[in-house]
């Protein structure tokens, strides 16, 4: 049983009220969200509705108009926030918001994210060695990684020796690296085919889950949206829906639909049902 399933689950990054406006562009129009630990949160909608906008501002690389970003203090190694406190992310300044990202968040981003010329070990090395740590120790532990992700063996790969699929995976190996509490995905399938793109969801998904990492995913593929544990749609800069999504054995059994060109919804998974329609 994992352990996400006996471990109490407590809210990590809780946002609301959240406005931004881009001149007379309104990209966000009142959100309320919150993402507790282990949780996986997909973010859907059409294009230009406010998604990354909202991802942004969740992640400290914007600041809202208007709202509160809030994140559970967790970490003592970090001097932001103070120990045990809820930490206001848009309050802070750009300095403290960018420490905040390194130490607390992870990022994937839809691809060419990774430096070209390192080698894969290093690119997930890179945010430890930024943080301070030594680079033989930081590289040590980001080979760890590897195996988990299905990537022993191409620890001294340059990007460009590598498929989409398995760079996405380096991305991800690279936003775990440091234990943060949120990961925050862009379009993370978006560069990828159908059936690879559900691999890396799976792995995303499982993996920040064993972490008890929060995750949140902008997709536009209702099957990535599927492998989270909970989906909002967003529509001119307001959210329209929240409801539940699959278990981890359906997201597994799914998983083998996709590889069989038959990705959706695994075999007996009721949505109704799920969704407690
Ligand atoms: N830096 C910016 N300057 C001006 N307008 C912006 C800026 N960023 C976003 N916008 C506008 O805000 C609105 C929301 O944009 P956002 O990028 O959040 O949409 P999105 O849902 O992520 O779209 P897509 O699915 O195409 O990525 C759009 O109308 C967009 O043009
Ligand atoms: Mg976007």
């Amino acid at each position: 049983m994992n352990s996400y399933r006996t471990t109490a689950a407590y809210p990590v990054l809780v946002a609301a009220g959240l406005e931004k406006s881009y001149g007379p562009t309104r990209a966000l129009a009142g959100v309320d969200v919150s993402v507790s630990t282990g949780e996986s949160l997909a973010i859907m909608g059409p294009s230009g509705s406010g998604k990354s906008t909202l991802l942004h501002c969740l992640a400290g690389i914007e600041r809202p108009d208007e709202g509160q970003v809030m994140l559970a203090g967790e970490r003592s190694e970090t001097r932001v926030p103070p120990d045990g406190a809820w930490v206001s992310v848009e309050q802070l300044d750009e300095p403290h918001r960018s420490e905040l990202r390194r130490t607390r968040f992870g990022f994937v981003f839809q691809s060419g994210q990774l430096l070209p010329e390192l080698p894969a070990d290093e690119n997930v090395a890179l945010p430890l060695m930024l943080g301070g740590m030594p680079r033989r120790q930081a590289v040590q532990k980001a080979r760890g990684w590897f195996p988990p992700l299905g990537l022993a063996g191409m620890e001294e790969r340059r990007p460009g020796q590598l498929s989409g699929g398995q760079a996405q995976r380096v991305a991800i190996a690279r936003a775990l690296v440091g234990s943060p509490q949120v990961i925050f995905a862009d379009e993370p399938t978006g560069a990828l085919d159908q059936v690879t793109g559900m691999e890396v969801i799976d792995l995303l998904v499982t993996t920040t889950r064993r972490q008890r990492t929060a995750l949140v995913v902008v997709t536009h593929d209702e099957d990535v949206a599927r492998w989270c544990d909970r989906t909002i749609r967003v529509r001119d800069g307001r959210l329209s829906e929240d409801h539940r999504t699959p278990d981890g054995a359906a997201v597994t059994s799914a998983v083998a639909h996709a590889a069989r060109g038959t990705a959706g919804r695994p075999a007996g998974y009721d949505a109704d049902a799920r969704y407690g329609r």
